[in-house]
């Protein structure tokens, strides 16, 4: 059981992750239109992540016994200038995300609903994996500096991403 309030906030959240989901697709797009693969990859399969994310709102919200309403998404930012921009962008986005996480977590206490407040545990460490992964690029992406050799070395690695 949940009350009408957190399954609300849970529905919100299932939506967000499918939004999250868009963002990288657009990233992706704009990665592969300027012949970086491997930065496409990274994205295309941030977004199959964030796909999977929504999914586990969306069971939760069903085990909790509510019903999953999906929202119209909103268009992502198409327009990139430089990788880093988009690194940045969605180092930006996972920080929102986490926000949305805590205030989650926030509402779960407040109402002792401890099925949510176990289920968004993992949600925590996902986050903090998600922001030092996107920090550590941004990290390397500063280093090279627009360095074609090394925006290429990058790409490779990032195109291993499982
Ligand atoms: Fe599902 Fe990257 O937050």
């Amino acid at each position: 059981m949940a009350s009408e309030k957190l399954l609300k906030e849970l529905n919100d959240h299932f939506n967000f992750e499918l939004l999250s989901a868009y963002h990288y697709m657009a990233m992706a797009a704009y990665c592969s239109s300027e012949n970086m693969n491997g930065f496409a990859h990274y994205f295309v399969e941030q977004a199959k992540e964030e796909y999977e994310h929504g999914m586990k709102f969306y069971q939760f919200i069903n085990d909790m016994g509510g019903r999953v309403i999906p929202r119209a998404i909103e268009e992502p930012k198409n327009d990139y200038s430089s990788f880093l921009e988009v690194f940045k962008e969605a180092l930006d986005h996972e920080e929102q995300v986490t926000v949305k996480i805590y205030e989650l977590l926030d509402l779960a206490r407040e109402e002792n609903n401890y099925p949510t407040i176990q289920f968004l545990q993992w949600f925590v460490e996902e986050q903090l994996e998600e922001e030092n992964s996107m920090k550590d690029i941004i990290f390397v992406l500063e280093g090279i500096d627009g360095n074609f050799q090394g925006l290429y070395l990058l790409d490779k690695e990032l195109g291993s991403r499982q």
